[in-house]
């Protein structure tokens, strides 16, 4: 089935929060953020901007008629700075205007004294002066003490990750419309509706029954909108609730990118041992992330991280050590793979120092030592692993060999232009870590003429999750696809929603609807057999008419609808999903946190232009477990992407703050996201198909954020590229693998370089 959105959004008519029409006497915000990272407030002056035109009101710490606070895990993260400030862009005040000019104008006019404190940027350094957000977590599995005197083979080293901009195409904003009595409804811009709802409630005072969260769709969110969306439906509800008028703020680009946090860049330290037969006996890692000014959902990515840190690999002797670094930097938040994939690029990198001494292919320990199933995963649960499957359907169906053999005569034949190629295992744990955000709601009402509404809390932000939940539906009730149509999510309709990430949406609240329509065709189906005057189970709905014992009766959807409905029989019902099976201590940091995993394996193939240090990515072989795809054009289309993404944080998008705390890479001018031309000429994707039942929709695994990760491959494909040309190159484990970085690899310890070599070839690559 096609994405239900495709029409519309290729026609320009779907609707973001910046298409919904105007309520008469709408007001304009916009938040004025700190222009120091960390400091004291001494005075504030909004006078001059209070007396611009248009201006009807700016609001700071004072106005707050609820808490000052919107911190969601840990309450440490102010809605307006009342003292101090922590980064750069926090927001100070906010400016009310008649229109979106004035409000921006008004705001130039502020001006702030602030006595500065140190500033702090650098995890490690935040870590040695004790500013962690939550005391360090630990995963352990054996022994790693006593492992080491059974390794051959030892290695240390450190590996870093950058950050990432979410860069989602709609920015952030919200809109916020007074309701009689005090109430509030808000569209807003938000993977989590009812993290919105409660952060308004926090802060305007109003209980939560009297704030209405509306979210039609998002133009993406990728993480950056579950907690950060909080902020500006905050900003807006307060002044609307002050003011007693609709107030509006949608974020312009660059305030966007200075005032929200993006994926945490991580620093770390690995050892890793190894047995004569390359058998990984033991792994350590310290993880230093970077989690910015305020907790935000940092605690939880950290957790995740440690959830990951040993990839797809089975290692019995596991100790790993992860602090959550508080900096003077924007809080840091989820971002596809939330510290998962921060998590394996440090076990990659340690696979990879051990492959570069002792000279072999990483492949090859990569394969030795894939999880089995049965193996246990350092946080206890038990593998059903398809990690070998993926593994060597990918080298078997893309002839690996043949490719090696192909790379080895090019770069044989070739002097100052060099392939490498680098196998990315994943395996990625589907459900929130945090075992009570597992559940979600479905709302389902039959109409009288045939047609069907569903709501459910789960966001649709490009992802397609809207699809699924219409399969679904159409498919429990043996309908036309056309007569089901999906309503926005409101947590009027559905309260306590978890916010759609995890990738888990579709599951959780696809099995919602799922038991909504079962319900259903099960009322339908007693007033069939009244009607028809047979026992229940003679009874089966199929394409929208009923049979009695697989005889095909002149009874249809229709009638049986308005035969129930004069029967005085609900048509409508609310269902609820909770995973079942799963747990998880956070104490102990074990148990079964997941439903289950998904696996898969990529041959990443790059060519390194060694004159200039650029390259191209040119083909991602993939082999992916979707257990039974529901919608393979949306899950093709998820894993593309995801991997496009993936390959972005690790070449190319790097987020620069300086040592004052303040955004270099603030535009899209500074900081290069990979558009068509980065895009690798061929993605092969194959199923790997898989039987087995598991807790997914249908069947059909969770496909959101797995695949971002074997973009990791191109790190290490870069680096064999590299080391194609100049074998004794020290490289930095330090992604992204910029250009630039990989020229100074390129010549890292050569004085002179002749280009007057005769067995030249120069292959040009992309520019
Ligand atoms: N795809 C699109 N087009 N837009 C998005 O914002 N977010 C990703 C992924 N794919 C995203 C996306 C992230 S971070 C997650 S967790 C999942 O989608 C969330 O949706 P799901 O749970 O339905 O997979
Ligand atoms: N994944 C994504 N988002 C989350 C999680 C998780 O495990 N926990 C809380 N928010
Ligand atoms: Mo996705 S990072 O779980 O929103």
């Amino acid at each position: 089935m096609k994405n239900i959105d495709s029409r519309t959004h290729v026609r320009g008519e779907s609707v973001y929060l910046d298409d919904i029409p105007l309520i008469q006497g709408t007001l304009f915000g916009v938040a004025f953020g700190s222009p120091m990272a960390h400091g004291v407030i001494r005075n504030l002056n909004v006078a001059d901007a209070e007396a611009m035109p248009g201006v009807v009101r700016v609001l700071t710490h004072k106005d707050v008629t609820g808490e000052n606070q919107i911190g969601g895990i840990i309450p440490d993260e102010p809605l307006f700075a009342d003292h101090h400030v922590h980064y750069v862009g926090m927001p100070i005040a906010f400016v009310v205007a008649e229109t979106d000019d004035d409000a921006r104008a008004a705001v130039k006019k502020i001006t702030v004294d602030i006595e500065p404190l140190r500033v702090i940027t650098d995890p490690r350094e935040a870590q040695a002066l004790g500013e962690l957000i939550i005391p360090p977590k630990h995963f352990r599995l054996g022994d790693t003490s006593t492992a080491w005197a059974q390794c051959m083979h030892i290695f240390e080293g450190c590996a870093d990750t950058n950050g990432q901009e979410h860069l989602y195409i709609e920015t952030q904003g919200a809109y916020a419309i007074p309701q009689e009595n005090n109430g509030i409804k808000l569209y807003s811009s938000t993977q989590g509706p009812t993290a919105v709802q409660r952060a308004v409630s926090r802060s305007s005072g109003l209980p939560m029954h009297q704030i209405e969260v509306d979210v039609i769709r998002l133009g993406g969110g990728f993480g950056g909108k579950e907690d950060q969306a909080n902020m500006w439906a905050a900003l807006v509800a307060v002044a609307a609730h002050v003011l007693k008028k609709p107030v509006k703020y949608s974020l312009h680009r660059m305030e966007d990118m200075a005032m929200t946090g993006k994926r945490h860049p991580y620093s770390s330290d690995f050892k890793i041992g190894l047995d004569n037969d390359l058998k990984i006996i033991a792994y350590e890692a310290t993880f230093y992330q970077n989690a910015g000014a305020a907790a935000d959902l940092s605690p939880a990515v950290l957790e995740r991280t440690l959830f990951h840190c040993t990839n797809s690999y089975y290692v019995p002797n596991v100790s790993a050590t992860a602090y959550s670094c508080r900096t003077h930097l924007p809080p840091n938040t989820a971002f596809r793979g939330f510290g998962g994939p921060q998590g394996m690029f440090v076990i990659e990198a340690a696979i990879a120092k051990a492959a570069e001494s002792l000279r072999i292919d990483a492949s090859v320990i990569q394969e030795k030592n894939l999880i089995q199933t049965g193996d246990e995963f350092p946080f206890g649960q038990k593998a059903e692993s398809e990690a070998p499957a993926c593994w060597h359907k990918t080298t078997e169906l893309y002839e690996l060999n043949a490719i090696r053999e192909r790379i080895a005569t090019f770069n044989n034949e070739n002097r100052l232009s060099k392939k490498g190629l680098a196998l990315m295992p994943v395996c990625f744990g589907i459900s929130f870590t945090n075992t009570r955000m597992n559940q979600a709601r479905a709302l389902v009402h039959l109409y009288t003429d045939g047609s069907v509404n569903v709501s459910t809390g789960a966001v649709e932000m490009g992802q397609g999750v809207n699809t699924k939940m219409l399969q679904v539906a159409a498919q429990v009730l043996s309908i036309r696809s056309e007569r089901v149509k999906l309503l926005t999510t409101s947590t009027y309709r559905i309260a306590s929603t978890s916010p759609s990430a995890a990738s888990a949406t579709a599951d959780l609240n696809g099995r919602a609807v799922q038991l909504a329509c079962d319900e259903l065709v099960k009322r339908l189906k007693t007033v069939a057999a009244g009607e028809l005057q047979t026992d229940v189970e003679a009874i089966t709905l199929k394409d929208e008419w009923v049979y009695v014992n697989d005889q095909k009766t002149d009874w249809d959807w229709e009638r049986l609808l308005m035969a129930a409905f004069s029967k005085r029989v609900s048509l409508s019902e609310h269902a609820h999903y909770a995973t079942p099976g799963i747990h998880f201590d956070p104490i102990a940091a074990k148990g079964h946190p997941f439903a289950y995993h998904v696996y898969g394996t990529a041959i990443v193939e790059t060519t390194v232009d060694c004159l200039r240090g650029i390259y191209e990515i040119n083909n991602i072989k993939v082999v992916h477990d979707f257990g039974v795809s529901m919608n393979t054009a949306i899950d093709r289309g998820q894993i593309e992407g995801g991997i496009v993404q993936g390959l972005g944080w690790m070449t190319m998008e790097e987020v620069i703050f300086d040592k004052t705390g303040r955004l270099r890479s603030n535009a899209l001018s500074t900081y290069k996201v990979p558009d068509i031309y980065s895009v690798p000429d061929e993605i092969a994707i194959e199923a790997l198909k898989t039987e087995q039942d598991n807790l997914a929709i249908f069947r059909s695994k969770a496909v959101g954020e797995p695949p971002l990760m074997y973009g990791i491959g191109a790190y290490f494909a870069l680096r064999n590229a590299i080391l194609a040309f100049n074998p004794t190159a020290r490289i930095p484990f330090d992604a992204p693998m910029t250009p630039e970085k990989v020229l100074l690899a390129l010549y890292d310890g050569r004085t002179s370089f002749s280009t007057n070599d005769q067995t030249a070839s120069y292959v040009a690559v992309n520019s």
